[in-house]
């Protein structure tokens, strides 16, 4: 069995995948092709944002964003950028990377998204931004998040690598806030055959901004108005997504169809879950439950044949490349998370075969 099974997946589109790169290796504009602004189109349609704009990787997009903000332009101001420290070290990585500090808030016990009624009391004279991670493919609490920023003046970056799809309040995961940022790393709900990602907004200027940003700062062929990055989404990556895009609403609807059926099943079992809020969903980008002797159920489940894996074992502030920008105890619900969570095989083309497997598994280990 396969954790994510990414070869059932191009199986059932061979033929559209196979047509688009052919029609790519026809046309040969690796960069910048045509593909591009037709993934970009139906990307900014499907989620409702104004602007789309495809980049090399969901790590470049959360760096585009704070570039286009000006975050860390000025390396005396001190910037900071307030976020989860139970994320993929991205999230943090690329606030360093743009010149701010990561201020990390504990998360909720039961979702695992960033507490946003701890927020406020992080907020300094220099906080410039709020990035919320929608974890496991679940968004945070955007709203609340969002109201804080604006009393605050504050820019708000979802960090929408694993909630790509996902639905808050009737709207899309990527177009909740300032800038969406999201991952088509291929085993993200809706991922290409390399790296690749995408960035949201709204506003028209900071569509700009990004746009010059991913091609070295220019504003027009060797006119560099900004420092820029070569973050460019190749064509290649942009036609196996528009591929993908044809079954994505299927993918969907499959997935929350085995994230309800994993629900129950556990439910029945006792197995403590991650929570999912009444107004939102989640597209399971992970399938995360708590177990308290993780290592002996892991291995277990893997005696049998069951891949499972931990998103993820610290949080931030607890690896030695992020323990000086915070105390390392101050986030008590973000430890204790990272030392229970175990994700369970999940994509659309598990079969219920499958996951009945996994279940049986998972009462047996959890038995023993
Ligand atoms: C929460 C989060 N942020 C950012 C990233 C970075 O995305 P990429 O691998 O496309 O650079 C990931 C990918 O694993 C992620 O899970």
């Amino acid at each position: 069995m396969q954790f994510i099974d990414l070869k059932a997946q191009y199986a059932a589109l061979k033929p559209s995948i196979d047509a688009r790169i052919q029609r790519v290796l026809d046309h040969g504009q690796y960069i910048m092709g045509p593909e591009v602004a037709e993934l970009e189109s139906a990307l900014a349609t499907f989620t409702g944002a104004k602007h789309c704009i495809t980049v090399a990787s969901g790590t470049e997009a959360l760096l585009i964003a704070l570039m286009a903000l000006d975050i860390g332009l000025d390396r005396q101001a001190g910037d900071e950028v307030i976020t989860t420290p139970f994320t993929f070290a991205a999230t943090a990585e690329t606030i360093v990377l743009a010149g701010a500090k990561p201020v990390f808030v504990d998360v909720e016990p039961d979702t695992c998204n960033i507490n946003a009624s701890l927020i406020e009391a992080a907020i300094t004279p220099r906080t410039r931004a709020i990035m919320p991670v929608g974890l496991y493919g679940q968004v945070a609490d955007m709203d609340e998040i969002n109201a804080i920023a604006a009393r605050h003046g504050l820019a708000v970056i979802e960090d929408a690598a694993q909630s790509f799809g996902a639905l808050y309040r009737g709207r899309r995961s990527c177009a909740l806030s300032t800038f969406g940022a999201t991952s088509f790393f291929p085993s993200k709900p809706l991922g290409c055959y390399g790296d690749g990602g995408a960035l949201f907004t709204d506003d028209d200027g900071l569509a700009q901004a990004a746009r010059e940003i991913r091609v070295h700062g220019q504003s027009a062929r060797y006119q560099h108005t900004r420092i820029g990055v070569g973050g460019r989404m190749d064509t290649l990556q942009c036609a196996v997504v528009l591929a993908k895009l044809e079954r994505f609403e299927w993918e969907l609807q499959r997935r929350a169809e085995l994230g309800a059926r994993y629900r129950q099943a556990l439910g029945r079992m006792d197995v403590r879950q991650v929570v999912v809020r009444e107004d939102r969903n989640s597209v399971w980008a992970q399938f995360s439950i708590f177990v308290e002797q993780r290592e002996q159920v892991q291995a277990a489940l893997k005696a049998q044949g069951i891949p499972t894996a931990v998103h993820y074992p610290l949080p931030l502030n607890q690896q030695p490349a992020y323990a000086h920008f915070c105390c390392t105890d101050c986030t008590p619900h973000a430890a204790s998370a990272a030392s229970q969570v175990l994700s369970l095989p999940m994509s659309a083309d598990l079969s219920a075969a499958e996951q009945d497997q996994v279940l049986a598994a998972l009462a047996q280990a959890l038995r023993q």
